[in-house]
């Protein structure tokens, strides 16, 4: 692997091996989400407890300060929205130009795997690998499933995750699920896990983060259960133990608990 490449990666993924990514970029296609409202004010506080942003040019460039030493990865796809047609119709939205002048770690790109839009996405993520791979610039691929949260099972999400492997990411982002070892088994590049919509206790979050980890993930890129808790500082903390310290869901919810009392 040449030097820019495993440098890059090297900054997004930790020496332990694993990462904590906060993806901020749901403005792409949902406008001002509840909570991302203001992503200034969402990004600050979480930022020490990141090891990388997922972002979109414009909120890097208009809420993040350009003295910021975390990794950015940079949201790439984009061109639906939640009130179009169909989500999974989206395209390169961003240039690896445009990326080297942000000096992002990383480019993103949801793929669309058993969709209508699936030889475009597909097509996509491979054209960005081949920009990506010219420059030294890792691709992560998101499975995506647009509005059909279903789709969400070990054997969908091992064969989206292979695919995007095999058609070049260096990472790939996709849901947790029963039966997680199948998708990281199937997958010869680490593995991040979303955090999908808000789960009903905190201890959710950190059940399904401890068991991916046991299973193979290298660790998360989890927005909206941190964001959206009412405590996000309390949250991101308890999940960084688990990726970065082994803690168990118990000790974690322990942390939580303990962070939330302090603001
Ligand atoms: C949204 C994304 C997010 O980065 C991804 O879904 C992770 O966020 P969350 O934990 O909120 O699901 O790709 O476009």
């Amino acid at each position: 692997m040449d030097w820019g490449m495993a440098n890059r990666l090297s900054q997004l993924i930790q020496k332990d091996g694993h990462a904590l990514f906060m993806p901020v970029d749901h403005g792409y296609f949902q406008g001002p989400t509840t909570k991302l409202e203001k992503p200034r004010e969402v990004i600050e506080p979480l930022l020490p407890y990141s090891d990388a942003l997922f972002i979109t040019r414009g909120v890097l460039r208009h809420c993040v300060d350009p003295d910021n030493t975390k990794p950015i990865i940079l949201r790439v796809s984009g061109g639906a929205s939640m009130v179009g047609k169909d989500l999974a119709n989206e395209g390169l939205a961003t240039s690896m130009e445009e990326a080297i002048r942000l000096n992002a770690s990383a480019v993103g790109i949801s793929v669309f795997v058993g969709s209508d839009y699936e030889k475009e996405s597909l097509l996509n993520l491979a054209k960005l690998v081949d920009e990506g791979e010219r420059y030294g610039i890792p691709v992560m691929a998101v499975t995506a499933v647009g509005k059909e949260l279903d789709k969400r099972d070990a054997r969908y999400l091992a064969l989206a995750s292979r695919i995007a492997a095999e058609l070049g990411a260096r990472v790939v982002k996709t849901y947790w699920c029963k039966g997680f070892e199948k998708v990281v088994q199937g997958c010869p590049v680490p593995v991040v896990m979303a955090g999908g919509p808000v789960t009903e206790t905190e201890l959710e979050v950190l059940d399904f983060v401890y068991d991916g980890m046991q299973k193979g993930a290298i660790g998360v890129n989890l927005g909206r259960n941190v964001w959206k808790n009412n405590y996000p500082v309390a949250m991101i903390k308890a999940i960084r133990a688990i990726i970065h310290d082994n803690s168990t869901p118990k000790q974690a919810l322990e942390i939580y608990q303990t962070e939330k009392g302090n603001g």
